[in-house]
């Protein structure tokens, strides 16, 4: 399935152009990882600033010792534990890695995706993929080919491959020593990680702009209409808004247009369909701003509420 795609896709890439192909968590914008010249169209098609680093995906382990520089045990251990899986560790990079990948740090994020069809892309161009989200800088992540086609349609090609399954980005994590630290919390939490590897002690770090992650601003994922987060039930929702709940016994509809995440506050399905809610949203004409319920932050609902509170930013809601 799908071979014929791949086959149109994996040329382009090895041409040196840009493709959106799916991935387990969102839709990502490739090229080759090797070639500056593809790394930079990336950048250029996706408005995104040169300091905002790129993660690159590999479909085989010893790819990682190539990318990498000297990874620890701890590093390795984490990478068979959660690969393939939405989990990138970044860690200092080999030679091999241009420097606009990685925006001139000296550390790369490195993943590898549970989608069969990123997997079999990868192997067929034989070489890593550099790929951000598939958006335009700082709007809404795409789940699906027609978020991609709509914020970017001077892509090369976009590999259809339907909607995602995880539905947020992949949790980003630095080891120092027996360290964890996650700098993007994703539906593999710090909890999963202790869990996993017992000897690592592992924790959010609250403030990744102001560390090593310089993409990871407070901004981010914004629809193109305000956006307000509901807590407590307590707000009044005015005419022509779109409202996002996650539960069928919360808040009053009121007429607005409605959409249903989950319909029993289930975490995975939250995140699954998060960005597909405020796409929808997005793009009703009658729906003038919009507004999300909140979850209770804890396990999964702190990578949640990480994109909730970043759509938001601009509209004042905080933590
Ligand atoms: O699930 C995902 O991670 C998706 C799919 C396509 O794999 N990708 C994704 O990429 O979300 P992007 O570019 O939208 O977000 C990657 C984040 C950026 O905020 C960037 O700053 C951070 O990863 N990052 C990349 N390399 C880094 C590094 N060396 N050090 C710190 N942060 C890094
Ligand atoms: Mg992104």
């Amino acid at each position: 399935m799908y071979q014929n795609q791949i086959e149109v896709a994996a040329q382009i890439i090895k041409g040196g152009g840009l493709v959106a192909f799916p991935t387990e968590t969102v839709y990502g914008l490739g090229a080759n990882a090797l070639n500056p010249f593809a790394v930079a169209k990336i950048f250029e098609l996706k408005e995104r600033p040169s300091f905002d680093p790129l993660i690159v995906h590999i479909a085989d382990f010893n790819d990682l010792h190539i990318l990498a520089d000297n990874p620890s045990e701890n590093v390795i251990a984490l990478a068979k534990k959660f690969w393939p899986g939405p989990l990138t560790i970044v860690l200092s990079k080999s030679k091999m890695v241009p420097d606009i990948v990685t925006s001139g740090l000296s550390t790369v994020g490195i993943r590898m995706p549970h989608n069969e069809i990123a997997i079999k892309l990868i192997t067929e161009v034989q070489c890593p993929i550099a790929a951000p989200s598939a958006n335009k800088f700082g709007k809404l992540s795409p789940v699906n080919a027609e978020h991609v086609k709509k914020q970017l349609p001077g892509v090369d090609y976009v590999l259809d491959g339907g909607d995602t399954t995880v539905g947020i980005e992949s949790t980003i994590v630095s080891v120092e020593g027996n360290v964890c630290k996650v700098l993007r919390p994703g539906i593999i939490t710090a909890g999963d990680i202790e869990k996993a590897l017992p000897g690592i002690f592992t924790f959010i770090d609250e403030k990744p702009e102001k560390s090593i992650a310089p993409g990871l601003l407070k901004s981010h994922y914004s629809p193109t209409k305000p956006l307000y987060i509901m807590r407590n039930g307590e707000i009044q929702i005015p005419g022509f808004s779109g409202v996002i709940l996650h539960g069928n016994n919360s808040f009053l509809s009121n007429g607005q247009k409605i959409c249903y995440t989950s319909k029993d506050y289930n975490y995975h399905e939250i995140a699954a369909n998060l960005f597909s809610a405020l796409h929808t949203m997005e793009e009703d004409e009658n729906v003038k701003q919009i507004f999300i319920e909140a979850v209770n932050c804890v396990g999964l609902g702190i990578a949640i509420m990480d994109r909730i509170n970043k759509a938001a930013f601009q509209y004042h809601q905080k933590n």
